[in-house]
């Protein structure tokens, strides 16, 4: 089945003005191409016909067909929903910035984060499975004051005539709470009578999918329509929304039955509109969908053809350089695909061929008695109507990487995904069997969390921190309160440190620290942070105060003689003394009246980048001389000032640079992640924007020659073993 702008010129076959075999050479073969007109035609299509004088109409694409930035887009251009299934499709939803009150949030197990998520981001509609979903649903947004409109899931048990896998509302079905649980959904609709919170909008239903038949579907509604009546009798609530999901099939081949979606649709709606002629249903919105049926058949897959093989009994094979690990469909679902050879399309038949893949398994078989003309190795093959289904399954079986995928549009060529590469089968391996930890000497932790709390999130540490720490190597940190002009600072560190529970982090270990004392009225009101809990802080940020002068401040003004009052009290409460931010008279200031607990937190090298927070080489030779350290950060502007060296290779020159100078035994890290204060959200090195990619940077030293014996000093040793006695918090 063709593409809307396909053609053939020549016996060969095109795509809009290119042909598919200089598609395929260009981006490598296996290849998803989707026509943009196509699915533009096809989203005209639904908004044709799905619409009625009586109610609203909404059609929200089903996002696990196929999903990747540039659809989002095309698909907000038409004021078309999306459907989200997990915490990573809301991510990747909001990421590609499409508007988070166009996305309705499925799925049968619901994680805590993915319904925080869905809270917080502020989704149209969630769909709620079940009962238990629902009152964690209750708790989580009377916890986070936070309103959201809901549907409940219904199995309206009604048999979709299609396969078993793709069956959804059989009684058996895992999905939603059955219309005959009558206990369960009086008891669903009781909290939401008490809730300050949530509502319930309306149903939601979903059959099953690759339904040829408009009988299923008119069934479903005439069925949810009965029940949304009863029920609303029953309950006294009034319920306007009605949601029957997807299913649409399309044709996969020539001989399958047709299915005119105008028609279906019309069907649908007058449905609905002759279900609320009987006035004691009210229905105000009326919502579909449609995943296979929106981009399914304006895909296709291109692969380059390898060896003809004729086995022993006489069965003929070609092979393809791809198979079930771009399209698991045919070993799945027995589906059925046709093909074509885009470089001679219409040859006369020759021979009947089995389409199979590279992959180890007999099932992977994409095509099975194909009708093939001549074929040669290099040729292009197409496999039609792949765009549902079959990217959003790929897999990396057999270390296959998952190909590009491409849209055309006349003349125009977007990849929306990029191929991968080997390094992405590598991305998540550990090299080695021992898994190092990292103590991050400098981290915004208290400064975020009150800021937080400032806009009433009071659970920031649990949605955020915990599930990004869970998912990290670092271990242990120095979690610090910054200091902004008029902040009383006392409040603020008692408020953070609230926040804190750190029973999901079993063995993380935390100091608290102060970025600056701009803030601290007089030297003796240091005794009051240090009760709090504090063991760590910096003079300054980057402005002069009362105690010393920062970067930013003239470089003439040192440490005052409050700042040396201030040191030397830091000293006899042995506190960690944080030079960073300093100017350098400030820092060699400090250095001529104390050389006990010293640290700079967090900057890189001046010689390699010439940034004023970054230290030069005398510097480091003074902090090594006090057996200081350095801790190394991965503020992009530090690493270079170019660009395309933001990078965790040129941080790594960094390391290498200050190792020369000091020694293994005096750096670390002071990573400054700031993908969490909203001013900076991009400002770390590309390759390592947040904590649970910091593996990065050790994988980066093995690969760089460093001993384990090296690492493990500069992740954790060289921190841990000189201020383990500062260690305030640890979790269980
Ligand atoms: N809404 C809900 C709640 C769904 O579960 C699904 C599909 C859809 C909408 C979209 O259905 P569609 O319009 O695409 O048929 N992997 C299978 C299909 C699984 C469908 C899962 N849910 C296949 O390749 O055939």
């Amino acid at each position: 089945m063709r593409t809307k702008s396909m053609s053939v010129k020549d016996n060969v076959l095109y795509m809009g003005e290119h042909r598919l075999q200089d598609l395929a050479k260009e981006y490598g073969t296996p290849l998803y191409v989707y026509d943009e007109i196509g699915i533009n035609d096809k989203i005209r299509k639904f908004k044709d016909n799905f619409n009625s004088e009586k109610f609203n109409c909404e059609v929200v694409y089903a996002s696990k067909a196929f999903i990747a930035p540039y659809l989002c887009k095309i698909l907000e251009k038409n004021d078309l929903s999306i459907d989200s299934v997990s915490e990573g499709d809301l991510y990747l939803l909001k990421k590609s910035g499409f508007p988070m009150n166009k996305v309705v949030a499925h799925g049968n197990n619901k994680l805590m984060n993915e319904l925080i998520m869905a809270l917080d981001y502020g989704v149209e509609y969630l769909v709620v499975d079940n009962l238990t979903e629902l009152l964690r649903l209750e708790y989580l947004a009377s916890r986070k004051k936070k309103k959201l409109k809901t549907l409940i899931r219904i199995n309206p048990g009604i048999e979709a005539h299609t396969h078993a896998y793709i069956e959804t509302s059989l009684l058996s079905s895992k999905f939603g709470e059955s219309i005959h649980a009558t206990d369960i959904l009086e008891q669903m609709v009781e909290v939401y009578r008490n809730s300050e919170y949530l509502t319930l909008e309306g149903f939601h239903a979903h059959i099953g999918s690759q339904i040829n038949n408009p009988n299923s579907f008119i069934s479903e509604v005439k069925t949810m329509c009965q029940f949304m009546r009863d029920f609303s009798q029953k309950t006294k609530f009034e319920f306007k929304t009605l949601d029957i999901g997807g299913g649409f099939a399309i044709k996969y081949l020539d001989e399958d039955v047709e299915i005119d979606l105008p028609t279906m649709l019309n069907l649908i709606v007058k449905a609905v509109e002759e279900e609320i002629e009987d006035t004691s249903l009210k229905i105000e919105k009326l919502m579909i969908e449609p995943g296979r049926s929106l981009v399914g058949d304006s895909g296709i897959t291109l692969y380059t053809c390898g060896s003809k093989k004729t086995t022993f009994s006489g069965k003929k094979y070609i092979f393809i350089d791809g198979g079930m690990a771009d399209n698991i469909r045919p070993a799945l679902y027995q589906a059925k695909y046709s093909v074509d050879i885009a470089n001679q399309v219409n040859t006369p038949v020759k021979e009947m061929y089995d389409v199979v893949g590279k992959c180890c398994e007999s099932g992977d078989i994409i095509v099975k008695d194909a009708m093939i003309g001549e074929i040669h190795k290099g040729d292009t093959m197409v496999v039609y109507s792949t765009g549902a289904y079959c990217y959003s399954m790929s897999m990396n079986y057999n270390s296959l990487v998952r190909g590009a995928v491409i849209f055309v549009n006349g003349q125009k060529v977007t990849t929306a995904i990029r191929r991968q590469s080997f390094e992405h089968l590598f991305d998540t391996c550990v090299y080695e069997e021992k898994e190092m930890k990292i103590f991050d000497i400098h981290s915004d932790m208290l400064y975020d969390l009150y800021k937080q709390s400032l806009i009433g999130n009071n659970t920031r540490f649990l949605d955020f921190h915990v599930p990004q720490l869970q998912n990290s190597c670092i271990k242990g940190a120095i979690w610090t309160m910054y200091s902004p002009d008029d902040f009383n600072l006392l409040k603020a560190v008692k408020v953070a440190m609230s926040k804190i529970n750190l029973k999901d982090l079993p063995g993380f270990q935390v100091i608290f620290g102060l970025e600056g004392l701009r803030n601290l009225e007089k030297v003796e009101d240091i005794n009051k942070l240090y009760k709090l809990g504090f063991r760590h802080a910096m003079l300054t940020w980057n402005e002069a105060n009362k105690y010393a002068t920062g970067v930013a401040g003239d470089a003439n003004r040192g440490l005052t003689d409050e700042g040396e009052k201030l040191i030397k009290r830091m000293e006899e409460l042995d506190m960690i003394i944080d030079l960073a931010h300093l100017n350098e008279k400030s820092f060699y200031g400090v250095l001529k009246i104390s050389n006990k607990n010293i640290v700079y937190s967090h900057g890189c090298v001046k010689d390699i980048c010439n940034h004023r927070r970054n230290v030069t080489d005398d510097q480091m030779k003074a902090l090594k001389k006090v057996d200081g350290l350095l801790g190394l950060t991965l503020a992009k502007n530090f690493v270079s000032s170019i660009e395309e060296e933001k990078d965790l290779e040129h941080f790594l020159v960094h390391l290498d640079y200050a190792v020369d100078i000091m020694g293994v035994d005096n750096v670390c890290f002071g990573f400054d992640f700031m993908d969490y204060l909203s001013e900076f959200p991009n400002d770390n090195i590309v390759d390592v924007p947040n904590a649970t990619k910091a593996y990065r940077i050790i994988d980066g030293m093995r690969k760089n020659g460093y001993s384990e014996e090296e690492i493990n000093k500069i992740c954790w040793g060289n921190f841990y073993n000189r201020f383990k006695d500062k260690i305030m918090l640890k979790g269980e």
